[in-house]
């Protein structure tokens, strides 16, 4: 018999505020799980003026991510919100809409052009070879963290803009400084039921409208400059050479795209590719400080695949660098960067005995199932092994791994990001040895749109 909302168990909640006065922003990601230990893997959350269905059942995740965008759609209060940021990109458009802004992104994100990329990502990969080398000299405590953002910083900036910037190496973190506030206030935005921000603005929501304002400065300009560049060398129409030609052409010809779509996908583009890389990267680094057999083994690889050189220099080599994906795999399972995706049904529809009715609003979690024996085998234990071909992990079911999503909207930017971080990984354990000095316990998750971590410091030396 199918099952309504109103009939779902859920957490106790106060007269008309519901749950509300539960929600631990900073811990959100936690506290589903622990509710989802207690009421099940489908539940209702009561927040006093909207009622939340959370899933964290991976079928039903599944086939939630695969009815869309026709069934449902993502949260229209986060449309609203990133569209007040001037954000009209692929991430929040619908429909026929959406469509022409996937098609648009994917192929500037493809195999294709990330092998014509590579030798900028090296460029990128080196620079922080070099960073890390000086560090080391040095032998003083970090945050890696914050060399992780710059890097990706420089790399997104110049897959989609074509534009070399060098915050890496020149301290200049303009891009950095504006996205540090822009992603906490979103994601407090969209969970805060009452929009105070419309009503008295504090410090933080005003430093995010100025981060916001400074961000479409920048990205205007990259506009102006890539417009005068195409009319300048006409050969560009027909092989445009990054991602922003491409939009910009785009532009010409299709009605979806005009110049808020532009921009809009552009910013995306930069939100999209940065944290998320960079935060995968920080977490992979603070597991595996903490696990010398595992970093044994990718040493092991990686003197085998990059011989004498100091970084994967050739693309096809990147992708032979195998354990360290499994590497990553597991860190996506423990450290999510993106455990929470929120959904609109925009139909009435029940899917697997629950009855998800026309505009219900659905969280879905993911780790929940990522961690669990019944989907895992040893879940709780990290083991590249299981991502092999030769895994003796009888257990491994995909439907529970879902870090870049699934479904049609799946993460156009995935493999790019991987790239990224066997480059990175290879390189780093290819000439350093690497010591956590913060001690382990003290490292938090902090979900503030994405998971990260608080800040720890790590000493790195030459490997002999
Ligand atoms: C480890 C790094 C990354 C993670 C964990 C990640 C994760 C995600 C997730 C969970 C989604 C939502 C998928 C869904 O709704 O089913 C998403 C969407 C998206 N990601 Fe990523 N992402 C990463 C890196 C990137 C990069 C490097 C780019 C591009 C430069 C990118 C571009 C996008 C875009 C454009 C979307 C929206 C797709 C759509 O709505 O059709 N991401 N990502």
């Amino acid at each position: 018999m199918a099952i309504t909302l109103e009939e779902l168990p859920g957490p106790k909640g106060l007269p008309i505020l519901g749950n509300i006065t539960k929600i631990d922003l900073p811990n959100l990601h936690k506290q589903i799980e622990q509710w989802a230990d207690e009421f099940g893997d489908v539940y209702h959350l009561d927040l006093g003026f909207t009622n939340q269905l959370v899933v964290t059942r991976p079928s039903l995740i599944q086939k939630i991510s695969m009815d869309r965008p026709d069934v449902f759609i993502r949260s229209s209060k986060m449309d609203k919100i990133l569209r007040e940021g001037s954000v009209h990109g692929v991430f929040n458009a619908e429909g026929e809409e959406w469509k022409v802004h996937r098609s648009l992104i994917t192929k500037g994100l493809d195999v294709k052009h990330q092998q014509q990329f590579y030798p900028s990502l090296l460029d990128k990969v080196e620079r922080l070879h070099r960073k890390w080398s000086q560090r080391a000299d040095e032998g003083k405590p970090f945050s890696i963290q914050d060399d992780l953002l710059r890097f990706t910083v420089d790399v997104t900036t110049s897959l989609a803009f074509g534009y070399e910037i060098n915050t890496l190496e020149q301290q200049e973190g303009v891009i950095q400084d504006h996205m540090e506030k822009i992603f906490p206030m979103i994601f407090k935005r969209i969970n805060d039921p009452i929009p105070w921000y419309r009503i008295m603005k504090g410090k933080k929501s005003r430093e995010f409208d100025t981060a916001v304002k400074e961000m479409i400065k920048l990205v205007d300009e990259f506009i102006l400059k890539t417009r005068e560049k195409i009319e300048k060398d006409p050969s560009l129409r027909e092989n445009p050479t990054n991602l922003i030609e491409s939009i910009i052409l785009a532009s010409e010809t299709e009605d979806a795209i005009g110049d808020k779509e532009v921009r809009g996908n552009l910013l995306t583009l930069l939100m999209a590719g940065e944290d998320t890389t960079a935060h995968t990267l920080n977490w992979l680094i603070y597991l595996l400080t903490q696990l010398p057999k595992v970093q044994d083994e990718i040493r092991k690889e990686v003197d085998s695949v990059l011989s004498d050189n100091k970084i994967v220099n050739d693309y096809k080599l990147n992708s032979q660098l195998k354990y360290i994906e499994g590497c990553t795999n597991e860190s996506l399972r423990f450290k999510p960067v993106a455990p929470i995706i929120l959904h609109e049904a925009i139909k009435e529809v029940e899917i697997e005995g629950v009855v998800f009715k026309k505009g219900q609003k659905v969280l879905t979690q993911y780790r929940h199932g990522a961690l669990s024996d019944k989907y895992f085998t040893d879940a709780m234990d990290f083991k590249p092994e299981r991502w092999l071909k030769a895994s003796q992990c009888p257990m491994h079911n995909m439907d529970a791994f879902t870090p870049f999503g699934a479904g049609p909207r799946y993460c156009p930017g995935r493999n790019l990001a991987i790239l990224e971080v066997r480059g990175v990984i290879a390189m780093l354990f290819k000439n350093f040895n690497l010591e956590l000095v913060t001690p382990y316990e003290d490292v938090d998750e902090i979900m503030a749109f994405t998971l990260m971590s608080s800040d720890y410091q790590v000493r790195l030396t030459h490997r002999k």
